[in-house]
């Protein structure tokens, strides 16, 4: 059977660090960061939070969107790359904050694009009849793997985490997913994972980034993507209500929303206030529009997302 989307959530730390504050720590500026990305703030993570708290909470408010119980659930899939531990997994320790019913709970990691791979990896789950609710999450705290000096990647990222309860149903919510990988660019972003790095090397488990090289790769391959996604869909850009994209960078929003002729009214945009949350971002952004209302059931939704591996993928929805 396909599947729906019954219910979404979010959660954003409370605490705020403005363009402002960086210029007190790094040689930045908020008009090069506004310019440059759309980026005003972000929230960062207090030390009590991690991805787990972040994707439980995001999971809780779902769940009751959704009008369901978490004992209710078969699944549960969380797109991470910044867990605490390389295991557990996140997703069992949501599994634990959530239910003691021994529901299988694994994490998908791809970076960025780490949600539209584990809602398409939920939605086979479903069509092929082995589960019928899953859980999927996105949660990532980025800003724990910038190096504290890094102007680079300290602008960009903030943390979040969302979520959405999919549901076996008769008519064909998630209507096509689309994912892609391009291992060869592994150079031009990343993170060295702790444990393979000497101790010496510790200082240089931060992340890594080419931006403006992985800037051109994301604009080319997110304008084939949605123009290919649509074709796969025999649908036309003026079919579509809204994009819900990776909050990256709104120069590369703008690219892929010009791609696809649609005025930026038609845009759904939280990184003026998040930055770019990895994993969580296109479910923060789909969740804060269906609760502003912006988003209504019956609608058709692009969601699009390109991060590290490289790795790009796309969903349209029938909400
Ligand atoms: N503050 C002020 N100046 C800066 C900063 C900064 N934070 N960073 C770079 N600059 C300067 C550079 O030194 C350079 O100066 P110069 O012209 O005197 O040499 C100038 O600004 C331009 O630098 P570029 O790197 O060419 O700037 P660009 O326009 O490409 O913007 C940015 C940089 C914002 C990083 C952009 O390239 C980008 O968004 N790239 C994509 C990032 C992304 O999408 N990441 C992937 C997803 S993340 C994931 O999967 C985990």
């Amino acid at each position: 059977m396909p599947s729906v989307i019954a219910g979404t959530g979010h959660y954003l730390p409370a605490q705020r660090l403005t363009n402002t504050m960086l210029e007190q720590r790094v040689d930045t500026s908020h008009d090069w960061i506004v310019e440059r990305t759309g980026i005003h703030e972000r929230r960062i993570a207090e030390p009590a939070e991690s991805a787990v708290t972040m994707g439980a909470a995001a999971a809780r408010q779902a769940l009751q969107a959704a009008g369901i119980n978490a004992d209710d659930l078969d699944l549960i899939i969380v797109a991470t790359t910044s867990g605490e531990r390389a295991f557990p997994s996140v997703a069992c320790e949501i599994q634990a904050a959530l239910t003691e019913n021994n529901i299988p709970a694994f994490d998908v990691a791809a970076a960025c694009s780490g949600f539209i791979f584990a809602l398409s990896v939920a939605d086979q789950y479903i069509r092929s009849g082995m589960y019928e609710k899953v859980l999927v999450v996105g949660s990532d705290v980025l800003s724990r793997l910038c190096h504290p000096d890094d102007r680079n990647t300290l602008v960009l990222f903030g943390d979040g985490a969302g979520a959405v309860v999919l549901e076996a149903s008769d008519r064909a919510g998630i209507m096509s997913t689309h994912l892609n990988s391009a291992g060869e660019f592994a150079d031009l972003l990343g993170v060295n994972h702790l444990s393979r790095t000497s101790p010496e090397q510790l200082g240089e488990a931060w992340m890594y980034m080419k931006g403006n090289e992985v800037f051109k790769v994301a604009v080319s391959k997110l304008s084939e993507l949605v123009v290919d996604t649509l074709a796969a869909n025999n649908m036309q850009a003026s079919d579509l209500d809204w994009l819900v994209p990776h909050q990256a960078n709104l120069r590369i929003i703008k690219a892929t929303a010009k791609k696809l002729k649609m005025p930026m009214e038609q845009v759904i945009t939280t990184l003026e206030y998040t930055g770019n949350t990895s994993a969580a971002s296109v479910p923060i952004a789909l969740d804060v529009a269906i609760r502003d209302g912006r988003i209504q059931r019956g609608q058709k939704l692009l969601l699009e997302a390109f991060g590290g591996g490289f790795a790009w993928g796309s969903a349209l929805i029938d909400y």
